[in-house]
């Protein structure tokens, strides 16, 4: 057992260790070997459970521009699918690589790993959370409202200081993934977070309980609703995301377009949001399901830039956790 930092979900950084972090993504925007954490090469082992583009491409390369060796595993092809017990994964994995990165279904097997790893343990998503991501949707934030104001010359703390009090919408699945990273990863940032979703597909509320926890030191408001016209409004940014996640039951996929339909990111709804409002999506995206055509291809949509801040923001991410530990 150990009492190593591992950042499994998005209240695991402090207020200020999350802005920390977002600001050296911005610093990695602009430099990609503006660190190199695992020179050498060490390892890093990049595991994953469940499918994977972006956070593959993105790992897998951030630890190589960090100077490491990425080790990407298919759970299919480890012992881990042959029953081995993650306990023993974690201590054989700890003596050999830097750090692990897992994307898998079960947030207490993620506690688990963790449990046993004396070295950071990162959630590559679960069903749960995806924290990973969140922390590249808030570093795309402070990067373009910093490029919105690029009449004055700000510091990239700046630009991270200045998404606070900012409003970020989510439309949808409220009891995924997404929505609960998006309440605590918002709320640790001190970004005011509404989750706009069927009453029936709420978000946990020992999540939402949490959230109001850290909400309360940061100052960030936090709504949920089901009412799509005024829960927009004054947004900066309107996310969405896949109406059925990963390991869900495809047998629920009509029910959930009936229920999920009204809340579809259109032109028209985005009309409603901020005058600057960008649209965000984790991808990868269903068109003409949650979103449509016209606004992942129209003018506010930052999705691209988003799936770029992965590569800058799990830098930052992994740069911290593994000085924080002392390993240097
Ligand atoms: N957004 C995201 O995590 O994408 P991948 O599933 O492709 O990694
Ligand atoms: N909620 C989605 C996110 C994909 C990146 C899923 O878990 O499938």
């Amino acid at each position: 057992m150990s009492s190593t930092r591992h950042f499994l979900r998005d209240d695991d950084l402090s207020p200020e260790e999350y802005s920390e972090v977002l600001e050296l993504a911005l610093h990695f925007k602009e430099n990609l070997f503006y660190r190199r954490t695992f020179e050498g090469p060490k390892s890093v082992a990049i595991i994953f459970d469940k499918n994977s583009t972006r956070t593959r491409a993105s790992f897998a390369t951030g630890v190589a521009q960090l100077g490491g060796y990425p080790l990407i595993i298919d759970a299919g092809t480890s012992q881990l699918s042959r029953g081995e017990p993650i306990s023993d994964t974690a201590r054989v994995l700890e003596r050999i690589v830097e750090t692990i990165v897992w994307r898998t279904f079960r947030q207490v097997d993620m506690l688990k790993m963790s449990k046993y790893s004396s070295k950071p343990v990162i959630n590559a998503l679960t069903d749960e959370f995806h924290p990973c991501q969140v922390l590249a949707d808030l570093a795309t934030l402070a990067y373009i409202n910093g490029t919105q104001n690029s009449a004055r010359e700000q510091t990239n703390k700046q630009k991270v200081e200045q998404i606070r009090g900012k409003t970020l919408v989510y439309l949808g699945d409220g009891a995924n993934n997404m929505a609960h990273s998006y309440l605590l990863g918002c709320a640790t940032a001190g970004v005011n977070v509404r989750i706009i979703c069927p009453k029936n597909y709420s978000p946990n509320p020992q999540v939402v309980q949490d959230a109001h926890e850290v909400a309360r030191k940061t100052g960030a408001e936090i709504i949920i609703t089901d009412d799509v016209n005024t829960g927009v409004q004054g947004a900066a940014v309107v996310a969405t995301d896949a109406w059925l996640s990963m390991g869900m039951d495809k047998n629920q996929e009509s029910e959930r377009a009936d229920e999920f339909r009204k809340f579809q990111v259109t032109n028209k709804l985005m009309s409603k949001a901020g005058p600057d409002a960008v649209f965000m999506h984790c991808l990868p995206a269903y068109r003409g399901k949650e979103v449509l055509e016209e606004v992942i291809e129209g003018q506010s949509s930052v999705v691209f830039e988003e799936a770029e801040f992965r590569l800058h923001a799990q830098k930052a991410l992994m740069e911290h956790l593994y000085i924080k530990e002392g390993y240097f």
